[in-house]
């Protein structure tokens, strides 16, 4: 049986697909690796360690609760997550909130994640019947949890908004990997695509010391924010993920990779 240790949550524009192609452009002679927007921390987790220093970061607390758990409290959380069944009845108690510790709150989140129709957590996720495929299993969670507390042993975990994220770890050896939300589409939690400053985020990157790697969609508005740093078009299946809509599931999604450091040479031999 194999399961998937590279990640622990999917989650709304997380870097599955794309990962791949992102690790290929990611320097090798960096000092720290800071992911501002971490997200499911698809990127994070695809290698065992990018640099001496790493920053996993989201303004989501729900997230960095999670993942604090799993580095700090593995034991409690599995033994916490044993209890637990896959009915729509305890999926419904927990989005209605039943938390009293951390670790608690941190075990029900990742239980309505990953049991909820595109990783939204807030619809009851059932199998299709078409797919053929299997209820989730509970037992490969520990295993999962097991992973994900090795890899994040040496991470920092910060919940902070992406600016002081930014200038806090800033310096001429660090690598921002930068996942925003999209400039259209579907937003987060803790800001809608509508309210999320794209200005302000341009202009923290714009003046770091240290190189950047950015993805977003590719939008006329990108395109012209960024002007003048290196950009590579991408395309890749657009899943429910990106919730553009159902009938644009199984439709190829444009992203594009924007950096201050040279891509193109890399991306260029990573194609061949
Ligand atoms: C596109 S997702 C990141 C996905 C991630 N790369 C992955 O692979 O799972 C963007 C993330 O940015 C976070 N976010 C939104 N506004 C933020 C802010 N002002 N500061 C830090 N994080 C923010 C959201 O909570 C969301 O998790």
């Amino acid at each position: 049986m194999t399961i998937d240790r590279k990640c622990l949550i999917n989650w709304v524009g997380g870097k599955r697909l794309l990962r791949k192609t992102i690790a290929k452009l990611i320097p090798e002679d960096i000092k720290s690796y800071i992911e501002p927007f971490g997200g499911g921390g698809w990127v994070l987790f695809y290698k065992d360690k990018w640099a001496d220093l790493e920053v996993y970061n989201d303004l989501d607390g729900r997230l960095v609760n999670l993942f604090r758990i799993v580095k700090y409290h593995p034991n409690a959380f599995i033994e916490e997550w044993r209890h637990l069944l896959g009915s729509r009845e305890m999926f419904l108690q927990f989005l209605n909130g039943t938390f009293i510790t951390d670790i608690q709150k941190a075990v029900q989140f990742y239980f309505l994640i990953t049991r909820s129709f595109g990783g939204r957590g807030d619809t009851f996720g059932t199998v299709k019947k078409t797919s053929g495929g299997a209820c989730k299993s509970l037992h490969n969670v520990p295993k999962k949890i097991e992973a994900i507390h090795e890899r994040l042993d040496t991470v920092m975990i910060e919940g902070r908004d992406f600016e002081k994220l930014i200038n806090q770890y800033d310096h001429e050896g660090a690598f921002f990997y930068c996942d925003p939300p999209y400039s259209r589409g579907c937003g987060y939690v803790v800001t809608s695509t509508k309210d999320f400053d794209h200005e302000r985020l341009r202009e923290v990157l714009g003046a770091v010391k240290g190189r950047f790697l950015l993805s977003y969609d590719d939008s006329p508005k990108i395109r012209e924010l960024y002007k003048g740093f290196e950009m590579i078009a991408v395309e890749r299946l657009n899943g429910i993920n990106n919730r553009e809509g159902v009938e644009n599931r199984n439709k190829m999604f444009k992203e594009l990779l924007i950096a201050n450091y040279p891509i193109k040479e890399l991306y260029e031999r990573e194609a061949d």
